[in-house]
């Protein structure tokens, strides 16, 4: 399937599962901007949130990164759970180290199709650490959320908080069972390196408007639907429920610009080479700030120019009122903050939108899958 593999490559390089999606691509172009840019950047992604155009090698995020930077980056078509696959990219590279992406993320979805979500992201998981350890690899970035609080027990949620508990969708306990997985992995080894990253809300796009956020069918997700109703490709927003115990009513989250996000994955990477660091680490990455479903819509508004149809509607189901990070361990740990505000968030989302009504399809194909 890849001529090429059978010439091993001696090269360094850094892998990355899922990195053909949102905040995988982000990160990769992350890398290549300011990483690790002498590594070889090996993108494993099984394309079930990734678009690629009919008859493409590559998925077309993957694609706009090579054209906006020159550089070439290695795609494998690999599943997690196809071990021998996994392995022959395992053994064609020197890996220094992974940054785990690929996962369903579907919270409601995975409500209706837990099984799907068991073997993706837990199974999957498990394939990857197995093939890791077997080429010596223990140097890993895990992509995690705020989802395994569950419901915050105080705010801002800093690290010591519970997991685990309450968690209401197969998704968030995904989450939740590979990071009990990687801590049993390091107690059992002390070789392993696991920097389990806690995303809070990813929003935004690359500066560049060339890649970004694109939900397939209707998003799930507050931004992007925001940005199709911006767009036209939506009629207006249905808020669910304005009668929690915030400012305004409206559920408060605590988002970040996915650029901010890739910034803080580039600092985990760094971390490794740090003497005496080992063992599991989980770091929240978020702003410390939260921000109303109602304000977001008026930045919006003020962003794109165009104003946003909404109408309160009723809560939906395993939403909490309020959730936002403490991030100090963030800044001390990583060294990193989030530098990017609400108006760069919303700026960034509507130049990719704008540019891309469609997402990455363009309009006279169809959706490969
Ligand atoms: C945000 C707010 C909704 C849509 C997500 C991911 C989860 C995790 C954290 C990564 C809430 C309201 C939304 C709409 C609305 N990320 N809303 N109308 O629920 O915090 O969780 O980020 O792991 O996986 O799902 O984000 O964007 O769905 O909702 O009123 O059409 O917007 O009630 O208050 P959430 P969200």
């Amino acid at each position: 399937m890849y001529p090429w593999l059978r010439r091993p490559y001696t090269m360094p390089a850094t892998v990355i599962t899922g990195g053909a999606g949102y905040v995988g691509s982000h990160t990769v172009m992350a890398l290549i901007e300011q990483g690790i840019s002498n590594n070889e950047i090996v993108v494993i992604d099984n394309l079930s949130n990734a678009y690629c155009e009919q008859g493409d090698d590559k998925p077309t995020s993957l694609k706009r990164i090579e054209e906006m930077t020159g550089r070439t980056i290695r795609f494998f078509n690999i599943d997690l759970n196809d071990e021998p696959e996994l392995c022959r990219v395992f053994s064609a590279f020197d890996v220094q180290c992974v940054i785990h992406f690929a996962a369903l993320k579907a919270v409601g979805e995975s409500v209706t199709k837990p099984l799907e979500y068991y073997e993706a992201n837990v199974a999957g998981t498990i394939s990857l650490l197995g093939v890791m350890r077997r080429f010596g690899v223990t140097k890993l970035v895990y992509s995690s959320s705020c989802t395994v609080y569950g419901e915050p027990r105080k705010l801002p949620i800093d690290e010591g908080h519970p997991t685990g508990d309450g968690l209401t969708s197969p998704y968030g306990k995904t989450k939740f069972f590979c990071e009990e997985i990687m801590k049993d992995v390091c107690i059992s080894d002390k070789s392993w390196k696991i920097i389990s990253l806690r995303y809070f809300n990813p929003v935004g796009a690359h500066s560049s408007g060339r890649i970004g956020e694109d939900p397939s069918g209707i998003p799930n997700n507050l931004m992007p639907y925001i940005a199709q109703v911006a767009v036209g490709r939506l009629s207006e927003v249905l808020v669910f429920g304005n009668d929690y115990n915030t400012p305004d009513g409206t559920g408060v989250r605590d988002y970040i610009h996915v650029e901010d996000l890739a910034d803080g994955h580039v600092k985990a990477i760094r971390l490794f080479d740090q003497p005496g660091f080992s063992g599991f680490h989980a770091v929240n990455l978020g702003t410390g700030t939260g921000y109303s479903v109602l304000q977001m819509i008026a930045a919006f508004e003020s962003a794109s120019g165009r104003p946003i149809p909404h109408r309160i509607v009723a809560r939906r189901a395993g939403d909490i009122a309020e959730n936002y990070a403490d991030v100090s361990l963030s800044h001390r740990l990583l060294g990193w903050r989030a530098v990017r505000t609400l108006e760069d968030m919303c700026r960034d989302t509507w130049r990719w939108q704008k540019q891309n009504p469609e997402g990455f399809k363009t309009t006279h194909k169809t959706k490969k899958n």
